[in-house]
């Protein structure tokens, strides 16, 4: 990686007005080191520049990363009008519409996470517990036994089926199997080069011209329109935990409904956030177990007793050691002080959560999978952030990690796992998520 390019240096007392130091590469060649190894990236400007560095990448504009815990406090508990998360996002609204949660910023932000959050409440998953365990188990019975096998993708059609069930309350019946499809269909948008890049070269406005990508959102549009209506007119919609029918019940501060474009964009948002997200999570949990045959011992006998800490333990080191997203983004809309260094208006402030999950000052041996460690210490909430922080942080982390434990229990009570080849997966990036390179490939006994 080429040198540091001169750094204006931040020192006690006055702030340097302008951007930390960054590497010096163009930013086409920073761009393409981040598309593909963003996390080594990561650790290289770290080593290289310190815990505070500037990228450069296409159409982002400049990156300052930040990961020191207490600058990150900073960024997440920093004013929102300040700090945009939903500018970063844009490239999304196409796909989400106008009303996600994901796309918005300050006072919309909030009118839409607000009647977002009751749903996804720590306690409210426990209902959930049953019907996940069931999709589960029914999807883990038919995977082979004595062969290698790629986890990831039968994670994505549990996560799917599970956000089918809880998310839009659909069960069984007729209209699951073409609700399945076109919600497939439409995911793939998010992950296929084919409109990805479109998307960034033509903007997201013109995307929408595009006749194949018409054809998808038009089709799930029109699925969800019919379960939106067909819900509305539900006798027992105050009996019904799913969330389609909690949002239906959901009241703005005015006490006005929200409109069912507003229901559309979020029950899409829910989709594409939790999906992939939670099924790479799981896909990497099996990747570091099945590599800890000791650790998969633990875990499987305090299951069969019925316990859960080690489980839970287990899924909070690897967010930590795997975190499925690298970093979060903030835009500034003014100058803001931080580290150090007067910010400009329009730089984006960057916390990497990568990098503080590897801090060897927060975490002993900070390379090692032990999930002990969090049997003596819990996650903190600015050294732990696999989902974020502040008003921003992942309205489906309880969720997420719920969904996570019961999948695994399920997992681990039926079969034995190994390996299909010793070496560590490397990490691979999709879209957005960092994956496992092998789709955590494993053989089942
Ligand atoms: C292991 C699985 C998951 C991971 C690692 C993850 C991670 C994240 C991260 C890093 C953010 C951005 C936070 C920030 O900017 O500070 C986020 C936002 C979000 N996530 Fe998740 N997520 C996961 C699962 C889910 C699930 C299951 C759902 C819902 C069903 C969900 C819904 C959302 C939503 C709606 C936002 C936007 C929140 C806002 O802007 O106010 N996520 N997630």
């Amino acid at each position: 990686m080429a040198k540091a390019a001169a750094p204006p240096t931040a020192t006690q007392g006055d702030p340097v007005r302008g951007l930390p130091p960054g590497p010096r590469m163009h930013r086409v060649v920073q761009t393409a080191i981040w598309s593909r190894r963003a996390q080594w990236m990561l650790e290289q400007c770290r080593t290289r520049l310190g815990p505070m560095f500037t990228l450069r990448i296409a159409y982002e504009g400049e990156w300052v990363i930040v990961s020191d815990p207490e600058l990150i406090k900073q960024v997440f508990t920093g004013d929102p009008k300040v700090f945009h998360a939903g500018e970063g996002n844009q490239i999304l609204r196409p796909l989400l519409g106008e009303n996600s949660v994901l796309v918005l910023d300050e006072k919309r932000h909030i009118g839409q996470r607000r009647l977002l959050l009751p749903p996804f409440h720590g306690e409210r998953m426990q209902g959930y517990g049953e019907k996940m365990a069931a999709i589960a188990a029914r999807e883990i019975e038919s995977w082979p036994t004595g062969t290698p096998y790629r986890l990831r993708p039968r994670m994505q059609a549990i996560t799917l089926e599970i956000i089918i069930e809880t998310v839009f309350g659909v069960h069984g019946g007729a209209r699951i199997e073409p609700l399945r499809d076109a919600l497939r269909d439409f995911l793939d948008l998010t992950t296929d080069p084919r409109f990805l890049v479109p998307m960034l070269a033509i903007g997201p406005d013109r995307i929408r011209s595009l006749p194949a990508f018409r054809r998808r959102v038009e089709r799930v549009d029109e699925l969800i329109a019919a379960e939106i209506a067909e819900r509305r007119a539900a006798a027992d919609l105050a009996d019904r935990d799913d969330v389609l029918s909690m949002l239906i019940a959901a009241r703005h501060e005015d006490d006005s409904p929200m409109s069912d474009q507003e229901i559309r964009d979020e029950l899409l948002t829910l989709l594409v956030a939790g999906h992939e997200t939670t099924a790479t999570a799981l896909a990497w949990a099996v990747e570091r177990l099945a590599r800890h045959p000791e650790k998969l011992e633990r875990l499987r006998a305090e299951v069969l007793a019925g316990e859960e800490a080690y489980l839970t333990a287990t899924i909070q080191e690897t967010l930590r050691l795997r975190p499925v997203i690298s970093i979060v983004i903030r835009r500034l809309t003014e100058p803001v002080e931080l580290g150090g260094y007067e910010l400009p208006a329009g730089a984006a402030v960057v916390p990497a959560i990568h990098l503080v999950h590897r801090d060897p000052r927060i975490y002993l041996e900070p390379g090692r999978f032990l999930p002990e460690r969090f049997l003596e210490q819990p996650p903190g909430t600015y050294t732990w952030i696999p989902f974020g922080g502040g008003i921003r942080r992942c309205l489906g982390a309880a969720f997420a990690q719920f969904e996570m434990t019961v999948v695994l229990r399920e997992l681990v009570r039926r079969h034995q796992i190994r390996p299909s080849d010793p070496a560590p997966e490397r990490n691979f990036r999709r879209a957005i998520t960092e994956t496992p390179r092998r789709d955590a490939e494993v053989v089942l006994g």
